[in-house]
């Protein structure tokens, strides 16, 4: 008989988003009748730009014609397409080589993926709390993980302990699910604490189309130093509403090198590039095409727009928050605001709370690490009309 990988006997019984999807199925099933408002999973609800549906409605005729029609592409994604994802990288100040950028079909695929490059004794850094791929993947690997704390004491910034040992490190900023995002200076020491121990930073900037303050890094690559150890991953889901779509770009510098236990060296962009075409075919040429056009001016300024709703919606949500007096952090330069558990419940009691009470539903902190036990998340991505409606019966908690 097949022996199973008994590292899936460490993980949760299911994955955080099912669990909420689940749990939620069970009310509604109890209470047909009750309305629910989702701010829980971070999907967003906007449709997408009119210029990317130009797009993807003349790919979709070109796939129609004999003169025109594709089969396979490259696996690591059309020329036409990393080349406006190199030009967007230099608008927020990172030079990036084409060919160091691999299209996929997002970011939560690849932050996965990329442990297939690293040897499984390696020892992976990893925030709590995050967003629960870096760890659930690693787990999956039988990686040994160290966590670094992120609190309210800290901004929920966790920053290198000198002392510790990493070989992998993950940072996500701005912040899944604590919407804290790094300033320079602490980039900087990130960069120079990967530098210093040959380590390798995961740097998911999934979020980067959030950031407002003109002051904070968008990209991991426009701190020196970056492009000899940081490998970044980006998503078209939440910038330019692709979550049902799905494309996302890792990029993989060329200059970083990576030993074996031996001691031979690799280059990491070879490795992936060796990796991607064994197990990845691509992502549609419709897709790709849509996705071009959100690089384009017009597409920039759709997704501006789009950015622009889910953070004011976020900002209704901080001013609820602000107008109880509850304890948070994000929502001005991230989609989410976390907030302290009221009237000292943990977090997936405070879940069953608000869904029974108000109809709403969230994410409990727990999910994303021990350090979210008494946290919560709501995402700004639902419509105004449904977070203000949120607010209102968020706000009926505390009558
Ligand atoms: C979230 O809610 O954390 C995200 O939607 C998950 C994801 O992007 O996969």
């Amino acid at each position: 008989m097949a022996r199973f990988n008994e590292r899936f006997l460490d993980l949760k019984e299911s994955y955080l988003f099912s669990e909420v999807a689940k749990r939620v199925s069970t009310f509604k099933e109890k209470n047909p009748d009750r309305d629910v408002i989702r701010l829980g999973i971070g999907d967003v609800t906007l449709p997408l730009g009119g210029s990317v549906v130009q797009a993807m409605h003349r790919a979709a005729d070109e796939m129609g014609k004999a003169e025109t029609f594709r089969g396979y592409g490259p696996e690591q994604g059309y020329d036409f397409l990393r080349e406006a994802i190199a030009r967007h990288y230099k608008e927020i100040g990172a030079d990036i080589d084409a060919d160091e950028i691999f299209v996929s079909d997002g970011a939560k695929s690849d932050t996965g993926n990329i442990t297939d490059l690293f040897s499984a004794d390696n020892t992976v850094l990893i925030p709590d709390p995050v967003y629960p791929v870096y760890v659930d993947t690693n787990t999956m690997n039988g990686r040994n993980i160290v966590f670094i704390n992120g609190t309210a004491e800290n901004d929920f910034l966790p920053m290198p302990d000198r002392s510790v040992r990493a070989d992998i490190i993950y940072l996500c900023s701005p912040n899944n699910p604590t919407g804290a995002c790094y300033n320079r200076q602490q980039l900087e020491e990130w960069v120079d604490y990967a530098l210093a121990n040959d380590a390798v930073i995961l740097f998911d900037s999934a979020y980067e189309s959030f950031i407002s303050d003109k002051e904070l890094p968008r990209t991991i690559y426009s701190i020196e130093g970056a492009k000899k150890c940081a490998v970044e991953f980006c998503s078209l889901s939440k910038t330019a509403g692709f979550t049902g779509t799905r494309c996302g770009y890792t990029i993989v510098p060329k200059a970083i090198k990576s030993v074996s236990p031996d001691g031979r060296e690799m280059s990491l962009n070879k490795m992936w590039n060796r990796r991607q075409t064994t197990k990845f075919n691509g992502v549609p040429y419709v897709v790709q095409r849509a996705a071009e056009a959100v690089f384009s001016p017009e597409g920039q300024r759709e997704s501006k727009a789009m950015t622009a709703v889910y953070l004011e919606n976020a900002h209704i949500i901080a001013d609820t928050m602000n107008e109880l007096g509850v304890r948070y952090t994000g929502g001005i330069n991230s989609p989410y605001i976390w907030f302290e558990c009221p009237f000292g419940m943990d977090s997936w009691t405070f879940f069953d709370h608000m869904l029974e009470k108000a109809g709403v539903v969230g994410t409990p902190g727990a999910g994303f690490g021990k350090n979210g036990d008494k946290w919560f998340r709501l995402t700004a991505f639902n419509n105004k009309e449904n977070t203000i409606e949120a607010m209102k019966c968020f706000r009926k908690l505390f009558d």
